[in-house]
């Protein structure tokens, strides 16, 4: 039977399932582990024992592929939630929970990632300690790339040797002149649309939870030793490719230099992933309903362009899986207060 969704605004089923990730209040604990994969939750949940004595695990797969696994770590209730890739499936998660769950709650995504300079290296647990930025591919540089490719008199203002917004080298010609025009007037007499932009959008950065990320890198380093853990700042992109300064023939977009000038105006950055920054924008945003931080396995030196052994990785997910599910049951979350009680009766 097709399930019947109330309130477009944000759509629930008769049961009081949510649209994407199926659950309903009662399933998820206040404790969330996110990990990017089905067969990473599967295995991690192998760390929990059931919600009571005598009872198995609960488990929930969603029409959309999510599943929630909930029982207790160390006596303690969690869920595990598998959240796939890339910020909107981080938003389907942090969302649809939150609309589930009374009280604060605590969330750590448990990924993969690149390392991105020294000393990150390949199978390091690496956390996301000083926050996370996010990186994004904007699209706009080529649409007005390609409206200065239609505007003869740009081109002679673009300063005559670039008929296209780009330098010689293939880097963007971009930093100087005015402010973009506005996309309407791009195709007026005047200076390049091009002028002032850039073609990946770069944020500021969003802050971790200090406590929460604290006793995260306590609980890697008994698990793995100190050595292996490396604590800095994350970038979250919006691509696997673009965003993260992977280069290729086919589409032109412009990311020879991205990963330089990350590392240059972020030193303390150590990892490229797709989903933190969201999970930290959210949290911050949740009027200290949530609290949030992140850990990821280097699974691609980008310096170095080494890849790990597939068969590496499940050793490195449980170690994680162990440090973040202990991080997790040991930060305390406050109760739900008699106004948020009301709000959900
Ligand atoms: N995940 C990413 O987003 N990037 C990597 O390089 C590896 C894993």
């Amino acid at each position: 039977l097709k399930p019947i969704y109330r309130d477009a605004n944000f759509p629930t089923d008769a049961q009081g399932r949510t649209y994407h990730l199926g659950t309903r209040e009662g399933e998820v604990a206040p404790r969330i582990l996110s990990v990017g994969t089905v067969t990473r939750a599967q295995l991690v949940a192998t760390l929990l024992q059931p919600p009571a004595p005598g009872r198995q695990l609960f488990q929930r797969v969603s029409s959309r592929g999510f599943h929630t696994i909930t029982g207790r770590f160390e006596g303690v209730p969690v869920s595990i939630v598998s959240t796939h890739m890339g910020m909107p499936n981080m938003d389907f998660v942090v969302r649809e929970n939150r609309a589930v769950v009374r009280g604060q709650m605590a969330i750590v995504r448990l990924g993969t990632c690149g390392a991105v300079q020294h000393p990150a290296k390949l199978g390091d647990l690496l956390v996301a300690s000083h926050g996370s930025i996010a990186v994004r591919r904007d699209a706009d540089y080529w649409s007005l790339l390609e409206r200065d490719e239609h505007q003869p008199s740009a081109r002679t203002a673009n300063g005559g040797g670039s008929s296209n917004g780009h330098t010689a080298n293939g880097h963007a010609a971009n930093g100087h002149g005015p402010a973009p025009a506005a996309p309407d007037v791009c195709f007026v007499e005047g200076p390049s649309a091009l002028a002032g932009r850039r073609p990946y959008s770069v944020s500021l950065p969003v802050r971790s939870d200090p406590y929460l990320a604290s006793i995260l890198v306590e609980a890697a380093a008994a698990v793995v030793g100190p050595g292996r853990v490396v604590q800095g700042l994350t970038a979250s992109a919006d691509s696997f490719y673009s965003s993260q300064g992977r280069t290729g023939p086919e589409f032109d977009d412009a990311n020879e230099g991205l990963l330089g000038a990350l590392t240059k105006a972020h030193p303390d950055l150590m990892s490229l992933e797709m989903e933190t920054f969201h999970l930290m924008d959210l949290a911050r945003c949740s009027k200290g309903s949530i609290r949030a931080t992140g850990i990821c396995v280097a699974l691609a030196e980008r310096y170095s362009n080494e890849f790990m052994e597939y068969s590496k990785l499940p050793a490195l997910e449980l170690a994680g899986g162990t440090a973040a599910l202990r991080a997790l049951a040991g930060v305390p979350l406050r109760e739900a207060t008699g106004e948020e009680l009301a709000a959900a009766a």
